[in-house]
């Protein structure tokens, strides 16, 4: 039985580092269908997710549970190949589980990757956005309940949530900047949630990514998110009915210019 607490933590981190060669400074989370980012890695160490001590395991489609320790670029990296969601419903401290000992494990930056739908009419599928701010629409947040102060502080501020200095690597990769909208799945919003939405400011839209990036900003990492727009949001095409095949399938034409991004990003940090 895992309480997802600071023990586990412990408890996973040891079994991790028995496993790996080196401490890795920078960590990628995969988004949906984006596992082929993966492949990045030179000399690469897979462990399975289900072998760890109170790692939580995905159930979601094109999440692989592999955990990959690999230089990218010369970088130590530590690359997790499917995330949990919330809408699985373990909860929030399973959902950051991974954050926490990637955060005790020493690693520095925490690059994000993740599917959405485009929200912003002004963006097309396969558009790559580089997320600048998030608005929290899940109705919970993953530091709530008692504070555990060897993690982090109980009130952290959330103004720089994404690291200004990869935000700007990125905008000079080419990419452009947008407000990530967490909802909380697993139905895809309706056509007046993304008339909502975008009154509120957001420009993608997703059910991931902002639990992970509140807790690994607590916590000190420094983030950064590349949001690759999968679809148009709900009732931008009306008659279009959105599928999680079609994201999976779309993320994989959009993977391998993910994984460029990516490596390009790293090579700068
Ligand atoms: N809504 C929410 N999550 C998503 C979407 C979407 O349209 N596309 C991919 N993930």
């Amino acid at each position: 039985m895992s309480n997802y607490d600071y023990t586990d933590a412990l408890e996973s981190l040891a079994h991790i580092r028995k496993l790996i060669p080196f401490t890795p400074v920078t960590a990628i989370v995969c988004g949906s269908g984006l596992g082929d980012i993966a492949a990045l890695a030179d000399e690469p160490v897979t462990l399975s997710a289900e072998d760890i001590p109170h790692w939580p395991c995905s159930t979601a489609p094109g999440h692989a549970g592999k955990i990959i320790a690999g230089r990218i670029h010369g970088r130590p990296s530590i690359i997790l190949q499917g995330r949990v969601h919330y809408y699985e419903g373990c909860g929030m401290k399973a959902v950051t589980f991974p954050v926490r000992v990637l955060a005790m494990m020493g690693v520095k930056e925490y690059i994000v990757t993740n599917a959405s739908g485009a929200v912003n009419t002004s963006y097309s599928p396969g558009e790559i956005i580089a997320v600048k701010d998030h608005i929290n629409m899940t109705g919970a947040n993953p530091l709530s309940g008692p504070n555990d102060s060897r993690w982090n502080e109980r009130f952290p501020d959330m103004t720089n949530a994404y690291d200004p200095a990869m935000l700007n690597i990125l905008a000079d990769l080419g990419l452009k900047t947008g407000v990530y909208a967490a909802m909380p799945g697993p139905s895809f919003e309706t056509p007046a949630e993304i008339r909502m939405l975008r009154l509120l400011g957001a420009d993608v839209v997703g059910m991931s990514t902002v639990p992970e990036v509140i807790t690994a900003h607590a916590m000190g990492m420094r983030v950064a998110v590349l949001s690759c727009a999968s679809n148009m949001a709900a009732g931008v095409e009306p008659c279009h009915k959105l599928t999680g095949q079609e994201v999976l399938d779309a993320m994989k034409d959009y993977s391998h210019r993910v994984a460029e991004v990516i490596a390009e990003l790293v090579d700068r940090i």
